[in-house]
């Protein structure tokens, strides 16, 4: 049954999951700023992708960080992996973000060093400060190894990461986030510097750990066809709100056009794929 797998587990009867993450309501203001969230609710379930899609300024970034405490919540709820978001104190909220794995734009890595420290770095978010201090555990180090492996990198183990490849950079970093054994993934424009084979590559690599792993991975993306091609849920935000959300297979470019001020943003790269 094909139709069930594009289903949100919601719609799967009695034996649905309760979400891992459960937004409402939730509104965010910077400083005296205007409103950047403006009644935005979200359910993210184990083992789906959710392409969070609208044009750059709508708040797909402040959406992401309100999920870990790093957004200005004014109003409403945020709850991720039980934990209440904004009532959140320091010691909580770094509990939260070592459950919450992330994925940027540009990578983040540590360029000079290994790519496989780089993936051990993951580690030192559950890991106190001696371990940190001490160095990493030969299990850790068998474990990264592991995840290397899993992302297809592992032949670059000790190469220094900034030698490699914008795709390969960012399979590291999502192998990183796994070193934390992540509860929900949040992954912020993850494709938006690499070239549209790249792109295919990890936005499959992410459903499939989603899949796979049975965690929740939210996915921004600012393209309309990388969201209907690499999610089972697309959530349309344009001023804050939002304006679609549905199961991917219910969807097409049309009906998402809806979340552009400019439509021809919603296919940028496409153009960009043909001036290569
Ligand atoms: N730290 C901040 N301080 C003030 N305004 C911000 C900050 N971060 C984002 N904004 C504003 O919030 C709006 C949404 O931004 P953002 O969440 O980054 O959108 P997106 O990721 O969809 O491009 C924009 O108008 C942006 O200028
Ligand atoms: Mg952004």
């Amino acid at each position: 049954m094909t139709t069930l797998t594009t289903l949100p587990p919601s719609a799967l009867g009695t034996t649905s999951p309760s979400p891992l993450v459960s937004v409402r309501g939730l509104r965010v203001a910077y400083g005296d700023g205007p409103l950047v969230l403006d009644g935005v609710d979200l359910d993210l379930f184990p083992g789906e992708t959710v392409a969070l899609l609208g044009s750059s300024g709508s708040g797909k970034s402040t959406l992401m960080k309100s999920l870990t405490g790093f957004a200005p919540i004014t109003g409403g709820s945020a709850h991720v992996a039980g934990h209440d978001v904004g009532t959140l104190r320091r010691g909580r909220l770094r509990g939260l973000r070592a459950d919450v794995g992330q994925v940027f734009q540009q990578f983040n890595l540590v360029g000079r060093l290994s790519v496989l420290t780089n993936v051990l770095t993951g580690a030192l978010h559950s890991a106190g400060p001696v371990n940190a201090v001490g160095g990493f555990t030969g299990a850790d180090r068998r474990r990264a190894m592991e995840l290397l492996d899993r992302v297809g990198i592992a032949h670059k183990a000790t190469d220094q990461a900034r030698t490699l490849s914008g795709g390969q950079q960012q399979r590291v970093a999502i192998a990183r986030a796994l070193m934390q054994r992540p509860r929900l993934i949040l992954a912020d424009e993850p494709v938006a510097s690499l070239d549209p084979t790249m792109s295919h590559q990890v936005l499959d690599l992410l459903q499939e750990i989603a899949r796979t792993d049975g965690i929740p991975v939210l996915v921004s993306l600012h393209v309309l066809h990388l969201a209907l091609e690499h999610s089972d849920r697309v959530v349309g935000l344009r001023h804050g709100e939002v304006l679609v959300s549905a199961p991917t297979a219910e969807l097409d470019a049309e009906q998402l056009g809806v979340v552009y001020d400019d439509p021809t943003e919603a296919h940028d790269q496409e153009a960009d794929d043909a001036d290569r």
